[in-house]
């Protein structure tokens, strides 16, 4: 059984595959973290939690005499506030005449078949065939009525526990909620250090390793999306923890909004992990009777190093979050007409492009910004999803069945969730944008962004997103959001609910989203928020592939896709081919290369191939052909990473190996090279090593052992930026 209640030792066992999760009911009702981590048989862990009395650490009344028992010091599943805790809480409210201390004590539980629904939110989910069961904690203050669910739902063989928490007003009055944590993770020990993804638009997701020290260090969005500044993903391991060894444990929260992971080192030395919904600017009112639900935190542990721990992630975001038929099906090869056109374009030149595009052996076409409204520049038009007539005098279903005709699918930009102060959408509802009575509006990108969180807007983008996919034959959506919100204000709501805005947003986008797909089941969702300002889970629900970045430049996108990878498959990053120089960063990067580091993700191309010689054709034309051939290999292989691109600044590698292990995919590019050079080598992983390898073009053939151990030579003919990819099959 993956979930157990121990009656004897008061205890609740979560088991996956290779991981315990404990937690035990304390003598006075308290629910103590006790212990996550490699699997362990079942024993009582008590003796780990050490009681002494210390100055200054407060004992609840029921402790009575007994200065040894404080929340002070107890490793926690749930921190309640103002109760003796001094770290940083799981859950803050208000209630009656300003109330606000809280006491969870287990008041019961369940053990449930199948995975827990998020109400309004996505989550992982149970694939048919899958075991797996829930079990679900109530934690009762009976002074507030607050009634906190704690759930976990196990997945054993994938090793990995999804969190998530309700509250429910089971009191009189009406209560406000100032912070819901959706995990709290507490360890006895902080000699750990704390991983993170941070960086910006054009050079997302960086990776950033620091000690846990005394303190706070937070993470998190205020920018009403997960942003491109930092993701919602954490990891906390071992000092000497690196790819292939040491423990580490993985925090993602299923979330598209502002959110939170924070790490505390307490005067202890013990270290608390909060993840949740960004508490700066939250409130949330709960009527009497009335139900928040958090969303989902998906944690996963391994005693091996990062790369088994992405490993699990990449595992069950491609096969128990994606709810798409993408899911299992290759993605089409793209070009995308953004960098090839910009805005300046009219039917004959998207036509000339696309067919063009169809001879190189592309499978889909998608016309990207400006087909719409007056929409000439990125100063006017969003909300007005009728098409430009003056620009593509055909119409769209003329131009969607003309590229059909040439043998390509036909995919469509939109930014559904903005307006601009230049359009008929906003001539008519001046509303309907998020600001605040009496302030002109912040700006950004020239556009407002719609209020999501009313239900008449939200109904509004529905029809005008389904009637931009009955405007031909659409089979792939772009769905785009190039700004971060400022205001927070809704016309709609009171005063005392202004503080909902923001995560009521993000419910309204999930229910559009959620009403879109339900009409297009078969069309394929490509999420973007200027590239990945928006690249997380709960986007990954709805929408298989998301625009990786804005930054098409080869050697730029080597960082910004290694570190994406830690939590993310290579079937979640769209990465495109474009032209040199890059129009980011001016660099110039052979083709070939630009081929392979988009193969580190859903491959396609972002440029005009019209203006490509015959030779760089063909070469675009193998591309495609070896990207289909080995696409199993590339999207669902298991994905290792060869080197660190923040230390190594010579090359960069990475490598997927097949399932059955017999077959693997070894990418390389050269990002610096010195005169008379070095021979440097690669040492490559995941191979069976008493087996041998022929590694194509290569004469011979050695064992996995030897090309894990001794690795092989970066071949010294690669130029600056040049790259190779070497195919290597069990012999
Ligand atoms: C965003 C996207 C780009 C492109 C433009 C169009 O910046 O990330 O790929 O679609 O919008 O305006």
């Amino acid at each position: 059984m993956a979930v157990r209640y121990n009656a004897d030792t008061k205890t609740f066992i979560l088991e996956t595959k290779n991981s315990s999760y404990l937690m035990k009911v304390s003598r006075y009702g308290n629910l103590l973290h006790m212990y996550y981590g490699d699997r362990i048989p079942d024993e009582d862990v008590d003796y780990l939690v050490v009681l002494a009395d210390r100055g200054f650490s407060p004992n609840p009344n029921e402790a009575g005499n007994d200065r040894t028992f404080s929340l002070d010091f107890l490793p926690q599943e749930f921190s309640t506030s103002r109760s003796g805790d001094y770290r940083s809480p799981s859950i803050e409210a208000v209630w009656g005449r300003g109330e606000v201390s809280c006491s969870g004590k287990v008041a019961g539980y369940e053990i449930c078949p199948g995975a827990e629904k998020i109400e309004g939110m996505p989550g992982l989910r149970l694939m048919p065939g899958e075991k797996g069961e829930t079990l679900i904690i109530r934690l009762e203050d009976t002074v507030s009525g607050l009634e906190i669910s704690l759930s976990y739902t196990v997945f054993e063989e994938k090793d990995v526990i999804a969190r998530s928490v309700r509250v429910t007003n089971r009191g009189e009055e009406t209560a406000r909620l100032e912070k819901v944590m959706s995990v709290t993770l507490d360890f006895m020990e902080s000699d750990f250090d704390l991983v993170y993804f941070s960086g910006r638009h054009l050079m997302e997701r960086g990776v950033r390793r620091i000690p846990v020290s005394d303190g706070i260090h937070s993470i998190g969005s205020s920018r009403g999306a997960s942003s491109h500044q930092y993701n919602p993903f954490a990891i906390v391991c071992g000092k000497d923890c690196g790819e292939d060894n040491g423990q580490c444990w993985g925090i993602s929260l299923v979330y598209s909004g502002c959110f939170l992971i924070e790490a505390e080192k307490d005067q202890f030395g013990q270290l608390r992990v909060n993840g949740g919904i960004n508490p700066q600017g939250f409130s949330f009112l709960l009527e009497p009777g009335e139900t928040f639900q958090a969303p989902q935190a998906v944690l996963a542990w391994s005693g091996r190093g990062f790369t088994e721990l992405s490993h699990i992630y990449h595992r069950i975001f491609r096969e128990n979050l994606c709810r798409s038929p993408y899911r299992k099906k290759p993605r089409p090869v793209l070009l995308n007409s953004w960098e090839a056109a910009y805005f300046d374009f009219d039917g004959e030149k998207i036509l000339s492009i696309a067919k063009e595009a169809a001879d190189l052996g592309v499978d889909l076409f998608v016309l990207d910004d400006g087909w719409f409204g007056c929409r000439n520049n990125d100063d006017a038009a969003l909300g007005d999803w009728t098409e430009n007539r003056e620009k593509l005098k055909m119409g769209i279903r003329e131009l969607s069945e003309k590229i059909h005709d040439m043998g390509l699918q036909f995919g469509i930009w939109v930014e559904p969730e903005m307006v601009s102060e230049e359009s008929e959408l906003y001539r008519r509802h001046p509303d309907w944008c998020l600001r605040e009575p009496g302030r002109p509006a912040v700006r950004g990108r020239y556009q407002l962004v719609l209020d999501l969180s009313r239900r008449d807007v939200c109904d509004y983008i529905i029809e005008a997103m389904n009637g931009v996919l009955d405007m031909g034959k659409i089979e792939y959506v772009k769905w785009d959001m190039n700004r971060s919100i400022a205001e927070a204000w809704s016309a709609l709501l009171d005063r005392n609910r202004q503080g909902e805005v923001l995560h009521r947003y993000i419910l309204g986008l999930y229910y559009v989203m959620d009403q879109v797909i339900l009409k297009h089941p078969d069309v394929l969702f490509c999420g973007c928020a200027g590239g990945g300002g928006r690249f997380d889970p709960a986007m990954l629900y709805y929408q298989p592939q998301i625009w990786c970045s804005d930054n098409t430049d080869a050697v730029n996108r080597l960082k910004i896709q290694y570190g994406t990878s830690f939590a993310y498959p290579v079937s979640t990053m769209e990465a495109h081919v474009s032209v040199c120089p890059n129009h980011q960063t001016g660099r110039i990067t052979p083709l070939n290369t630009r081929g392979i580091v988009a193969m580190d993700g859903v491959f396609g191309y972002e440029l005009d191939p019209t203006r490509m010689t015959e030779e760089e054709k063909e070469e675009c034309r193998d591309q495609i052909r070896f990207y289909k051939k080995y696409y199993r290999l590339i999207a669902e292989g298991d994905y290792y990473r060869l080197t660190n691109p923040y230390e190594n600044r010579y090359f960069t590698a990475w490598q997927q190996v097949s399932q059955d292990r017999k077959k693997s995919l070894v990418s390389i590019v050269i990002t610096d090279r010195e005169g008379n050079d070095a021979q440097r080598y690669v040492k490559l992983k995941g191979l069976e090593a008493d087996r041998f390898y022929r590694i194509e073009g290569w004469k011979g053939k050695y064992s996995g052992k030897l090309l894990m151990s001794a690795g092989i030579p970066v071949p010294a003919d690669l130029t600056e930026y040049a790259g190779i990819q070497l195919i290597l099959k069990m012999a």
